[in-house]
């Protein structure tokens, strides 16, 4: 069965598929300009952009970027979103994926807008005063909620003040990789499991005039796809599925530890963004585990709700310098993030991006499904 379009505000893709924006550098110019010129929507991450554009930034002697301005670049975020769209071909479309969580909020947003994104899709903390920062931008607006109250709270908010709406709603459930909008313990809960809040969220949805809802959060194989579009949603978010792509800008460790990883191995951590942070036990979450604070200062300041380096000291590690450090192939103090289903990559193995759009939209077999050994080689960490 052909999957149906997916329209985003006067955005239309063939594929009703967006691969999630995935931080620090998994997902830049090379995996979004590749999922876009499949057809579907490619997102490019918004922060730490300064790890891909060194030369335009200044950094510490461990290469860290100074500062908010140097961590979230404007010139480099300019230089991913051109570069993803050449590699796009013009086909499928290019969104921006803006943590509302970081310093300069507004400013990277209407960098955003300036390098030309067609959709800004922004969460973890309620993106309240997005529209102000666009300004009628011609650019589809995207927040990602976990409940059908924070989605009110935002149509509220936005009508009220700005006169819009959002032009489709991501609801991201707690299986997801990354920052988790639940308390840790509701996490493994029944009722907030991404199933069973989807009906509440498209009722909701549904008042306010139709804005279509995309699931995301544990959504693995076109069966799923499948599922959620007959339950009512317009299109899936899917992150974890591409870590194992050839074309994923994260380095090949990355890539390693995430086909490495048993289930066990993936776990909930506390952040100091305020949320629970999913992540692959690796050398230095053993470490943080077992007691050892790994707080070495804030240098990038790069998220508000961690005060400079307070919430960071408190929970032993700074969110910009660990997930840098694993973007820079740091496996000993490096943190690395997976969805709760990163285990299952191991019989995906490394493929290409065509490859994996081709399965999730049920033209191939998904070697993932089938029983029995792991068919694909998993590269070895060393
Ligand atoms: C490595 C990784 C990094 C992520 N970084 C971000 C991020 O910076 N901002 C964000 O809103 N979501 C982030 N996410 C969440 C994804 O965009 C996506 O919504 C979610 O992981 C979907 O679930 P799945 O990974 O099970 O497909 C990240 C996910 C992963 C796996």
């Amino acid at each position: 069965m052909d999957l149906p379009k997916l329209r985003i505000g006067r955005v239309e893709v063939d594929i009703p598929i967006i691969q999630g924006g995935m931080g620090v550098g998994l997902s830049w110019e090379n995996l979004a300009g590749s999922v876009a010129s499949c057809g579907a929507i490619g997102v490019v991450s918004a922060v730490g952009t300064g790890y891909r554009h060194p030369d335009l930034v200044e950094r510490d002697k461990f290469g860290r970027p100074i500062g908010s301005y140097n961590i979230h670049h404007p010139e480099a975020l300019k230089r991913i979103i051109r570069e993803a769209k050449a590699i796009s071909g013009g086909r499928g479309a290019i969104g921006v994926n803006i943590l509302a969580a970081i310093t300069d909020y507004g400013r990277v947003a209407r960098d955003a807008v300036e390098a030309g994104a067609d959709i800004i899709i922004s969460g973890a903390g309620l993106p309240l005063k997005l529209p102000q920062y666009v300004d009628g931008a011609d650019v589809a607006l995207v927040p990602i909620v976990s409940s059908a109250r924070a989605l009110n709270l935002i149509c509220r908010t936005w009508k009220k003040r700005y006169g819009r709406l959002p032009d489709a709603v991501i609801l991201e459930g707690p299986k997801s990789g990354g920052h988790q909008g639940f308390k840790y313990e509701d996490c493994f809960k029944r009722e907030f499991q991404l199933e069973n809040l989807l009906p509440s969220v498209l009722e909701e949805a549904r008042r306010w005039g139709n804005i279509p809802v995309i699931v995301a959060g544990g959504v693995w194989s076109y069966r799923d796809i499948l599922r959620f579009l007959k339950m009512g949603a317009s299109g899936v978010q899917m992150a974890t599925r591409f870590i194992a792509t050839h074309e994923c800008d994260a380095p090949l460790i990355y890539k390693e530890v995430v086909l490495e990883a048993k289930k066990e191995d993936i776990i909930l951590l506390k952040s100091p963004v305020g949320y629970p942070l999913r992540v692959i036990r690796t050398p230095f979450v053993e470490r943080l585990l077992s007691g050892v604070n790994g707080w070495k200062g804030c240098v990038s300041n790069c998220v508000t709700p961690c005060n400079r380096g307070e919430e960071a000291k408190k929970v032993g590690f700074c969110i910009a310098d660990r997930l840098g450090a694993a973007w820079l192939g740091n496996y000993e103090e490096g943190i690395f993030i997976s969805g709760a289903n990163g285990y299952r990559l191991k019989k995906q193995g490394i493929i290409h991006v065509k490859e994996l759009i081709d399965i999730l939209t049920g033209k191939k077999e998904d070697p993932t499904l089938s029983k029995g050994r792991v068919r694909r080689i998993v590269p070895l960490l060393k």
